[in-house]
């Protein structure tokens, strides 16, 4: 393997469709009108010497190398600000244009540090290489000139070091850190001799607003700015494409190795979901994958009191499956089920699903989209006939104004969130629908232009508020709801919300936001030109979930935007491979492809080929599993990769289910807080170890490849595929590859994939098959997979989670930028240096009723239970809301969350829980003891290791 290598084109390519025809060094060049000739030289392979130049920013014209001359015109302009015209003729490498090249290359390296043999970026560092392209031999001032060498290093942030001693104040990482991220953290301190790069008021990196997605890093073309891994570590030497771990956005990296060990994570440019930029956890948060809590070896024990015993995989597999066998006939063939995990690649999630239907014989597979995306499914499906994101993330591009309710991109997806940054400063409109003020409302350069901040729990009544106005104010786009939707239904619908009960008047009694503001959002909806609704877990995880997921669609269909670039319906998804684990049938009632297991056709193909009859009912879904454990009917599960003891809702339940179940597998990276109740203990494998493909929140199947092999000996796909031979349903497949090609041939929308195509076109999204062949970016472009767009009632039901006396407060929940959803991964990283415990935000107000201040343990109680954690104080939220992150097993904020759940698929109303503060002295006893527990398993471990 080699290292993969990008060409650098200089400047961004241009998107005009007009070509413009020049000559560069004799050689006619056609290039799109608005391309640089540095751009139009580089697409010809002809290299102009550059240092402020780099096509992920607008071209600067700073640093004066890249000189050219044209005909006709006087001086030497930059070829990276001067755009190709028609009849141009242009001189790049004249003795007259090297002359100056290397004068201006003497003036850099006369202030820049003469240690490049001793230098992490040695070879690997522009100022070297061009020094080298313009010939500089020596330097004919010398060295002993005013310089910078003294400059003190900045070594704060956990990932990266700043230099300034090497600094050419080039201004790539300003403009990055401007353009790309969007967070302005840094400026160019001082003028002249004096300039230098400051983060925020001139405070150290890890102070300032930077949020460390590395962007001025990549930018830097000297080691100014260099990733302390690759100053530990040394410069890499081979490279794999491969795809993030963390989030549903995907993004796609060079995964830079020396030897077996990864030097760093580099965004890859052609990467679609993500065109070269990341976040703080793909880039610099994969410690995690050889931290020392990794479990390596194979663990089974009787009884869960029981110390864990180290086995050979052959025990731990056997004991298994004898158990599962020994459970099922005692208790009949539903008696044991399985999850399959979000995290693993789609080929794995098949491979669990396939095992549960086919091996243990009954449909209780369920995933962790239960608890986050489940009503997105069902929403989707039933307004367009696919459970589905209408768009690709590039749409966002031709958007005028972006609708998002309930999610918080700039943290949940955050370079997602940087792109939909970077098009409401072009000028785009912005609606926020959500009971906190996230920073998409106000951040540099970009303000909301109604933020609807609602009453946690009323989605579905200012939704529906919205449609009443752009139904009573005419704003409907009827031909299309006459062509493209069912009419008999739209007037159904229209009627309905039109009703009285449904206007913004009414609603702000119940919602808390001002009926002007609905009004506003609403006509500024309808009306702006391309509008985009862009959703979270604000929406779905609520008792009404499914019905806000139609509300939404119902908004989409009734004013056209749907079907084109810009517009459209778009959940945010969580998990990495959460899409692409609902799609390969991790659903009790569906197979892959979300065909029902009643549907005979479709169970034919798959009895055909496992050659084993198919249950045809539907099998249990987590809540069903644990109450039924808990009832006595369901003993056993396979959990690959998912701790549902942190994850799922009212912790004491899930603990009571599993802790009467008599045989629970987990397959996963780190004893989590589920392992708890284990009997056996799997290792599981980091997606650096194995191949696959996830699908991101755009249905964007993208390649997973092998950097380095398993730590604990097996890819998790193949730690399936020997407990089904264990189980006496042998599968048969040699590489991940097969187990694609078996999807393929199996589910009509994956029909055209395959790990050759993939690995040809870098990523494909589905649907992809001969009506697609080259997959599908915008879906619903002519008619909907359902024939007509489907309008749905969506009648407001308060959910029966109510304030009263007792518990006043509504609590909501939501993720933070440094860590990713329970922690596992993300807590055994620096990103702990960024949020070391979740913290209770809470209004002035109602910090002040109850005594409270910034900083204070209080404790958090509702019906379901309490916790104890660390109060901030802050307007963020609204007076009678307060927010928690779920990030730290220490706290389990689910701990408070109740069992409410969504009426259509059980998603859990972790958004809406009545709870109470009040002062405290510290951490509760539960909370203590578990830090004991978990210190005391850690302590087992590591003896274990020690000894061996
Ligand atoms: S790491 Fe990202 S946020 Fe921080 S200064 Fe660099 S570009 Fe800006
Ligand atoms: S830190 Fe790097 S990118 Fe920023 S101005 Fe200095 S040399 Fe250029
Ligand atoms: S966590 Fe999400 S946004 Fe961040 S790098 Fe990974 S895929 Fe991209
Ligand atoms: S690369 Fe054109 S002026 Fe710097």
């Amino acid at each position: 393997m080699a290292l993969v290598t990008e060409i650098d084109y200089g400047t961004p390519a241009s998107k005009s469709e007009k070509m413009v025809t020049l000559t560069i060094d004799g050689v006619e060049v056609h290039a799109p009108e608005g391309t640089s000739i540095m751009r139009a030289a580089m697409e010809i392979g002809t290299q102009i010497p550059k240092l402020c130049a780099s096509d992920m920013l607008e071209a600067f014209g700073s640093c004066r190398l890249c000189l050219v001359e044209i005909q006709g015109r006087n001086g030497t302009p930059a070829s990276c600000t001067t755009p190709v015209a028609p009849g141009m003729v242009v001189k790049t490498q004249t003795e007259r244009l090297k002359a100056l090249r290397k004068g201006v290359m003497e003036l850099y390296i006369s202030d820049h540090p003469l240690d490049c043999l001793t230098c992490a970026a040695n070879s690997d560092c522009e100022l070297q290489t061009q020094a080298g392209a313009v010939g500089l031999r020596e330097v004919r001032y010398g060295y002993d000139g005013a310089n910078h060498f003294a400059e003190k290093k900045d070594e704060s942030n956990p990932y990266f070091t700043y230099d300034p001693a090497k600094c050419i104040v080039c201004n790539r990482c300003v403009r990055a850190c401007e353009e790309v991220q969007g967070t302005f953290a840094l400026t160019i301190d001082g003028r002249g001799f004096e300039s230098r790069v400051a983060p925020g008021q001139d405070e150290p990196f890890f102070e300032s607003e930077c949020v460390s997605c590395g962007a001025c890093v990549q930018a830097c073309p000297t080691a100014t700015l260099t990733e302390k891994s690759v100053i530990a570590i040394g410069q890499p030497e081979h490279s794999a494409v491969t795809t993030c771990a963390y989030c549903g956005v995907g993004c796609t990296f060079k995964a830079e190795m020396r030897g077996e060990e990864l030097v760093r994570m580099v965004p890859h440019k052609d990467g679609k979901a993500n065109h070269g930029h990341s976040c703080v956890k793909g880039r610099f948060a994969w410690g995690y994958a050889t931290h020392r809590d990794r479990i390596l070896n194979p663990m089974i024990r009787a009884k869960v009191s029981d110390p864990w015993r180290e086995v050979s995989w052959e025990e731990a597999i056997g004991h298994a499956a004898s158990e599962f066998k020994r459970i099922q006939a005692a208790y009949g063939k539903r008696s044991i089920g399985g999850i399959t995990s979000s995290r693993c690649t789609n080929e794995e999630t098949y491979l669990v699903q396939k095992l549960i239907r086919g091996g243990f014989g009954n449909n209780n597979v369920d995933t962790c989209a239960r608890v986050c995306h489940s009503p997105t499914g069902y929403g989707l499906k039933t307004a367009f006939g696919t459970s589905a994101g209408t768009q690709d993330f590039d749409s966002v591009e031709h958007s005028d104004v972006i609708l998002v309710v309930g999610a918080n991109p700039t943290d949940g997806h955050p370079v997602f969130g940087s792109r939909m940054k970077k098009r409401l400063r072009e000028g785009a409109k912005l609606i926020v629908i959500d009971p906190r003020r996230i920073d998409l409302v106000r951040t540099p350069h970009v303000a909301a232009d109604y933020h609807l901040p609602l009453k946690p729990g009323t989605n579905v009544a200012v939704l529906t508020a919205l449609a009443h106005v752009i139904v009573t104010e005419g704003l409907v786009n009827e031909k299309f709801a006459r062509e493209r939707c069912d009419w008999s239904e739209f007037q159904d619908w229209a009627a309905f919300v039109a009703d009285a009960h449904n206007s913004p008047e009414e609603v702000e009694k119940l919602s808390g936001v001002p009926a002007d503001l609905i009004r506003a959002a609403a006509r500024l909806y309808a009306t702006g030109g391309n509008a985009a609704i862009y959703y979270g877990l604000g929406v779905t995880e609520h008792s009404q979930g499914s019905t806000t997921v139609l509300a939404i669609a119902n908004l989409a269909l009734a004013t056209g935007n749907l079907g084109r670039q810009g517009v459209g319906v778009n959940p945010l998804r969580g998990q990495n491979n959460v899409q692409g684990a609902c799609d390969m049938g991790s659903f009790p009632h569906e197979f892959a492809g979300y065909r029902h297991v009643s549907d005979d056709a479709a169970r034919q193909i798959y009895e055909t080929l496992w050659g084993v009859p198919l249950d045809n009912e539907p099998g249990l879904r987590i809540p069903n599993m644990l109450d039924a454990a808990v009832e006595g009917a369901f003993r056993g599960i396979y959990i690959q990769g998912e701790d549902i003891l942190q994850s799922d809702p009212d912790t004491h339940h899930v603990a009571a289910g599993l802790a009467a179940m008599e045989c629970v597998v987990v397959q996963d990276l780190f004893l989590n807080e589920t392992a708890n109740y284990a009997h056996v203990f799997l290792p599981g494998s980091t997606f650096l170890e194995k191949d696959g493909t996830f699908t991101n929140a755009e249905r964007r199947i993208q390649r997973v490849r092998k950097v380095m092999s398993p730590k604990n000996g097996l890819g998790d796909w193949e730690i399936t595929l020997a407990l089904a031979k264990a189980m006496g349903f042998a599968m048969d497949y040699a590489h991940p590859s097969e187990i694609m090609d078996e999807i393929a041939r199996t589910t009509p929308s994956f029909a055209g994939v395959s790990f050759a195509k993939l690995d040809e076109a870098g990523s494909i999204q589905w649907p992809c098959n001969e009506a697609a062949p080259e997959g599908t970016p915008v879906m619903h472009i002519g008619g909907f997979a359902s024939g007509k767009g489907k309008f749905v009632i969506t009648e407001y039901v308060p959910t029966d989670e109510r304030t009263g006396p007792r518990f006043p407060l509504l609590l909501t929940t939501g993720r933070i930028l440094s860590h990713y959803n329970v922690g596992a991964q993300t807590r055994r990283t620096e990103n702990v240096a960024w949020h070391p415990e979740d913290l209770l935000e809470i209004h002035p107000h109602d910090a002040e009723l109850r005594g409270v201040r910034d900083g204070d343990w209080v404790k958090l109680h509702s019906r379901a239970g309490e916790t104890t954690l660390r109060a901030l104080i802050t307007d963020r939220v609204a007076p009678g809301v307060v927010y928690t992150t779920f990030h730290h097993p220490t706290t389990q904020a689910n701990v408070v969350t109740t069992d409410f759940s969504d009426w259509a698929t059980n998603c859990p109303e972790f958004k809406v829980t009545a709870v109470q503060i009040s002062r405290s002295n510290g951490p509760s006893d539960w909370q203590e003891q578990y830090r004991e527990q978990a210190e005391q398993s850690r302590r087992i471990v590591h003896a274990v290791e020690a000894a061996e």
